[in-house]
């Protein structure tokens, strides 16, 4: 980066896109957030480690860490002004720190180009669901359930047509721009989540068994929590908050300087937690009152819930309807990872947008065809002793981003000026204390124990 910070702050703001609104800018994170880590992950890890211990160390993880360094990304983003690598060189010009600490955006764009190739094949398969269930899937016996799984991944044509629509989705809405793409697609699908989402918790509320459900997630258990619940917790609040993958701090680039940095933060983490937590409670609430067990794990919604659907009443249109809800929740979080890696490639390196858009959905389309054929023809093919879609996913979830959230809470805790951060919070003296201290000491402690239970414990 060679020019200063003053510099491209002010040709940033001139030619930079703002959301409308600080509503709008709520929707659109929140949009990035929501995800297959809240009604895909979030419910078959609550089904795996023990209910409502995972669901409480959960919550404080979220507020613990989660919280604060969502605040700092969005921090980072808007007083940077640039793109997801941009941002941190302008914020350590500022702060005058060692050019080390402007590098350090690199290793978010290299996790969320890895999210991208593997979560459009995913996107694909839920896809693939929604077709079926609108077909219906009356007559479903459990061996089909599961079969009907492993034959959708046996079929590398299927997977890779169905990724392929999927990416061109994603970028379809990216090339349209900040406000005229990304924000108007949000504004429609999150509110329509949120309705389909109501909807469903009212049919299970009568026509399924919340009270189950209900006593599974929140029923008190503390002798259920131990160092695995503690950590997947962990690793679960900052997968559903997509943090260390320079998401949030494009999306806070886009942002107003008036809007309150905390409040909005507060208030994602709130629509999140209260998303992830109804769409538990519809799959458990379903899933009990078919008397299906709870801790299936990655095939809870692939391979369970459909069975529950077979034989409930109205289970072809509340079937279809949950998966038009995932494929939302999916469509809004690949839209924002698609924007985080298109704004390096049109910030830095100066490419016209539908350029760097179409660059960055051929290049995840075709790692993901590689993540495609994983599962079938290339399934002896491993790397590090994982297969491709593994090795994506493994070495962002579990090595990129708990990386790069380290490092962004060690340079916003003790890098940064402290006069440059709170002239971007403006929070009352208390609140900034307790932000500071999480920050400073909590963030980066809870993830070093992340980094020492992945290569401490084999999974
Ligand atoms: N948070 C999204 C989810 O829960 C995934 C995501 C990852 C979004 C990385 C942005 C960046 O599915």
């Amino acid at each position: 980066m060679q020019a200063t910070f003053q510099n491209s702050t002010s040709a940033g703001v001139l030619t930079r896109n703002h959301w409308t609104n600080r509503w709008a800018f709520i929707l659109v994170t929140a949009g990035s957030a929501v995800g297959l880590g809240n009604i895909w992950r979030f419910p078959y890890m609550t089904g795996t480690q023990g209910g409502s211990a995972f669901v409480l160390v959960y919550l404080v993880c979220l507020l613990a860490v989660g919280l604060s360094l969502l605040i700092a990304e969005i921090l980072l983003g808007r007083r940077g002004r640039a793109d997801g690598v941009s941002s941190f060189a302008n914020v350590a010009q500022a702060s005058k720190a060692h050019p080390f600490w402007g590098k350090i955006g690199w290793i978010g764009v290299i996790s969320v180009f890895c999210i991208l190739s593997f979560y459009t094949v995913v996107g694909g398969w839920i896809m693939e669901y929604m077709v079926r269930a609108g077909i219906g899937f009356q007559g479903l016996t459990p061996d089909q359930a599961s079969t009907g799984f492993e034959s959708l991944l046996a079929s590398p044509g299927t997977l890779i047509t169905w990724h392929t629509v999927f990416v061109a989705m994603t970028g379809g809405v990216v090339m349209l721009g900040v406000t005229s793409g990304i924000e108007r697609a949000n504004r429609f699908m999150m509110p329509a989540l949120l309705f389909i989402l109501i909807g469903l918790l009212i049919y299970s509320i009568f026509s399924a068994d919340m009270p189950s459900a209900w006593k599974f997630m929140f029923h008190f258990s503390p002798e259920k929590i131990d160092r695995s619940v503690i950590l997947s917790a962990l690793g679960q609040a900052f997968f559903t908050l997509g943090l260390g993958n320079g998401t949030m701090i494009v999306y806070g680039s886009y942002l107003k300087s008036e809007t309150d940095i905390a409040r909005s933060a507060l208030y994602v983490v709130v629509l999140d937690t209260l998303i992830a937590i109804m769409a538990s409670l519809v799959i458990f609430a379903i899933v009990f009152a078919q008397n299906l067990p709870p801790g299936a794990g990655p095939g809870l919604l692939l391979g369970t819930l459909p069975l529950a659907f077979a034989s409930m009443p109205a289970g072809h249109f509340i079937g279809f309807a949950f998966f038009v809800l995932v494929v939302f929740a999916a469509w809004t979080s690949a839209i924002s990872i698609c924007e985080t890696l298109s704004a390096v490639l049109i910030e830095r390196f100066k490419l016209a947008r539908k350029k760097a858009v179409a660059l960055v959905s051929v290049s995840a389309w075709i790692v993901g065809i590689g993540a495609c054929l994983s599962f079938n023809n290339w399934s002896e093919l491993k790397i590090l002793d994982l297969g491709i879609f593994d090795l994506l996913d493994s070495l962002s979830s579990k090595v990129l981003m708990p990386l790069s959230g380290l490092m962004i809470a060690i340079f916003c805790g003790w890098i940064v000026k402290r006069e440059l951060l709170q002239d971007e919070l403006k929070l009352s003296r208390t609140v900034y204390r307790v932000w500071e201290v999480a920050i400073k000491w909590i963030a980066p402690l809870a993830i070093i124990a992340i980094f020492i239970n992945i290569f401490t414990i084999k999974t």
